[in-house]
């Protein structure tokens, strides 16, 4: 079982840095659980049962990481990574805390760690209408790759299926 955890420890999210909001990305533990449930049904009309995110802690083959300020967990990333392929699960920033890069500084750590694991692809899904999410995956080299019908609640809406492949630049 590779340690995603352990590789993607210590990052930092540079624009944050840089606006005086330094954010250090880390393993989640079970005291940040309560801070990442709370972005959860901020961030989602649909949101993850709490559950589901004490089972991804508890999970080893999941990779589980906050974004830390000062202030708190202003973000996490869940991750998979298994035989070359990967999936981003979940991702979300705290509403006050969006726009200075922390979003960025997940998924790079996520995706850093898939590297490390020799992960050639990593897929994920989005709303449809999601421009800031769709903006941060296309910077980050992700490409749509297809589509699930009706696949969000809360609205109803589509999903974009998206895939980074590794290796390139
Ligand atoms: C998507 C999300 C995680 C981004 O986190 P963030 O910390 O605000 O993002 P960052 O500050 O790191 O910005 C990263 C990139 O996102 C895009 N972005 C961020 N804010 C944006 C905005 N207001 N408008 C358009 N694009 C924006 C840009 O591409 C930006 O890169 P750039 O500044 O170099 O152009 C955050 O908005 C969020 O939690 N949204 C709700 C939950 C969600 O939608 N999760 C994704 C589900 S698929």
């Amino acid at each position: 079982m590779v340690d995603h955890s352990r590789a993607a420890e210590g990052a930092v999210a540079p624009r944050a840095a840089a606006t005086g909001a330094p954010a250090l990305v880390r393993p989640a533990r079970a005291a940040d659980l309560e801070a990442v449930v709370a972005i959860e049904r901020a961030s989602f009309a649909d949101p993850w049962a709490p559950r589901a995110f004490s089972d991804a802690l508890a999970d080893e083959g999941l990779l589980f990481l906050v974004a830390e300020r000062e202030q708190g967990v202003a973000g996490y990333v869940i991750a998979w990574f298994v035989a070359g392929d990967g999936e981003i699960a979940n991702i979300a920033v705290a509403p006050p805390a969006r726009g200075h890069g922390i979003g960025a500084a997940l998924l790079d750590a996520a995706l850093r760690a898939g590297r490390d694991c020799g992960t050639r692809s990593v897929f994920l899904e989005c709303r449809e209408s999601n421009a800031v999410a769709r903006a941060l995956y296309a910077s980050r080299r992700f490409v749509e790759v297809g589509r699930r019908r009706g696949y969000y609640r809360l609205p109803t809406e589509d999903a974009i299926v998206l895939k980074r492949s590794e290796g390139r630049g």
